[in-house]
């Protein structure tokens, strides 16, 4: 099983690939899609996923590794 996530400049983490996605207590949760984006702003509507809402509050976050800099 090989997954690559993303992080997105000032939006969501894109998970592509093979992947489970489940619930702190190990429950399946439907992806509905083969590439995801996972919110990491915690402001959307719909977690885990993103449903946008990083754009209305200006989420700002690095896209790179920001322990390199
Ligand atoms: S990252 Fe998109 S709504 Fe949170």
């Amino acid at each position: 099983m090989t997954s690559i996530i993303t992080p997105y400049e000032d939006g969501p983490l894109i998970v592509r690939g093979d992947f489970e996605l489940r619930t702190a207590d190990g429950e399946p949760i439907d992806p509905s899609r083969g590439t995801v984006a996972l919110c990491r702003c915690g402001k959307s509507a719909i977690k885990p996923f993103c449903d946008g809402t990083h754009k209305t509050i200006q989420f700002k976050a690095p896209g790179d590794d920001s322990r390199r800099r």
